[in-house]
């Protein structure tokens, strides 16, 4: 196997003059040295390059950053600075937005089951709207508005299109047997617009679909996007979401749309299809994934002849649970030896005290790699920290922000006693 790729890498990385790779003129070495391994490392320049695509896609405030990829308030402001709205699925997304200093205006509020209070945070906050997601939503939004919660709160209903997304059946939502939203084809989504249309509770601004997500072939988001249009058209309302959902590559023989791509396949659609609405798009992964990577320290290497060979690193599942979870690959790399060849195949295992505990079932390394190694795992910047626990009472790895030769720590390395903060004992 040939040296990583550059297309996986954020896109200021960079072989520094003494061999280990840099990211916004960063050396990984030196981070290390600073916060310890294992550690997020984002590519500001990276975040913003993709913000800055996607407005300039699908226009201002028509890129709403589906925050459950990767939150914490510096991502908040960098999105927010960039012009992007926030799409923020629990009341825990919410408070962090607003804590940022995100306004409550710049925030849509999704999720299948909101709780009562959930609702009523989002409606005083004065949250942009509540995308609802069910009958029983409706019914609460009934009972919050007859006990005075107020203002109106202008509402998006969340559509289940019936199209079946390519992707892991886990993270595919758009099919007619799902959780999520109103179905299309039973006439649940027509009942909720009429319902929603004659309530004093709500003001009815749009409809919105989410295929699914890790999603490559454009094809299904413009079979989406014609079922939601011919929806959408006779309604005639302001306001038309078509979510999230663009793949990005993890592996070296991936290839996916590009955000522009992926504007022009569904505004095109959109506009053949006499959408008059504002179409806006709600993307997580492909704005933070490829922006980060994890850097992890090699701890043990265990050759079974014959068999295979297991390399340890600091982390695994708890700070990247996607290889258990939808059995998603990754690639691996040495700071050290970018351009190196990767003709060793490993498992690369974490340190939790379990068989599943993998991070790449075959990993490509170079064969001199020895324990004492940065080991660096790329485009691990959507749903990595954000899926994080403290299985095993690891404590979660810090996150840095690199940029313009300059780092800061956005979010610290947990302690033992973060271990014990909520424990009483
Ligand atoms: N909008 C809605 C309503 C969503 O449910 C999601 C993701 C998005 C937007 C953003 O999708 P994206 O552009 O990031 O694909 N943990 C899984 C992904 C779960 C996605 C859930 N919803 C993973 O690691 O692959």
């Amino acid at each position: 196997m040939t040296a990583i790729s550059r297309k996986l890498l954020p896109d200021t990385a960079a072989v520094g003059h003494d061999g280990m790779l840099e990211i916004g003129g960063c050396s990984v070495e030196e981070l290390v040295e600073e916060y310890g391994t294992p550690l997020f490392v984002y590519d500001e320049a990276h975040l913003r390059a993709r913000c800055r695509e996607a407005v300039a896609a699908f226009g201002p405030d028509r890129v709403i950053y589906a925050t459950k990829a990767f939150l914490c308030r510096a991502m908040a402001r960098l999105a927010h600075d960039e012009g992007l709205l926030l799409d923020v699925a629990t009341g825990g997304e919410l408070h962090v937005a607003l804590a940022a200093g995100v306004p409550a205006s710049a925030c849509t509020l999704h999720g299948n089951n909101k709780s009562g209070a959930e609702l009523r945070e989002a409606i005083e906050a004065e949250v942009r709207y509540i995308v609802v997601d069910s009958f029983d939503e409706l019914d609460r939004l009934d009972v919050l508005a007859a006990t005075g919660v107020g203002p109106t709160p202008r509402v998006v209903l969340r559509i289940t299109p019936g199209v079946h997304a390519h992707t892991h059946e886990f993270i595919a939502t758009g099919q007619d047997d799902s959780k999520f939203g109103f179905n299309l084809a039973n006439g649940d989504a027509l009942r909720a617009v009429d319902r929603a249309r004659r309530s004093d509770s709500v003001e009815l601004v749009g409809v919105h679909c989410h295929i699914g997500s890790n999603v490559f072939d454009a094809s299904s988001f413009a079979k989406a996007a014609e079922v939601m249009a011919d929806f959408a058209v006779p309604l005639d309302l302001p306001e038309l979401i078509l979510g999230g959902g663009l793949g990005v590559a993890y592996l070296e023989n991936e290839e996916a749309p590009s955000i522009a791509q992926w504007g022009s396949v569904l505004l095109d659609a959109c506009a053949a299809l006499g959408v008059r609405s504002r179409v806006s798009v709600e993307p997580g992964r492909a704005i933070v994934a490829a922006a980060a990577l994890t850097v992890y320290t090699v701890g043990t290497i265990k050759e079974i002849p014959d068999l295979r060979t297991y390399v340890a690193v600091d982390g695994g599942m708890s700070d990247n649970p996607r290889p258990v979870l939808y059995g998603s690959g990754y690639e691996s790399f040495l700071p050290r030896a970018l351009d190196a060849e990767r003709e060793l195949t490993v498992r690369l295992v974490g340190k939790h005290c379990e068989s599943g505990d993998v991070l790449a079932f075959a990993a490509q390394v170079p064969s001199d790699i020895a324990v004492g190694d940065l080991l660096a795992m790329p485009v691990t910047g959507a749903y990595g920290h954000s899926m994080g626990s403290n299985y095993n009472k690891i404590t979660r790895p810090p996150v840095v922000f690199v940029a313009d030769g300059e780092h800061r720590l956005v979010v610290r390395r947990e302690t033992y006693a973060d271990l014990l903060a909520t424990d009483l004992g």
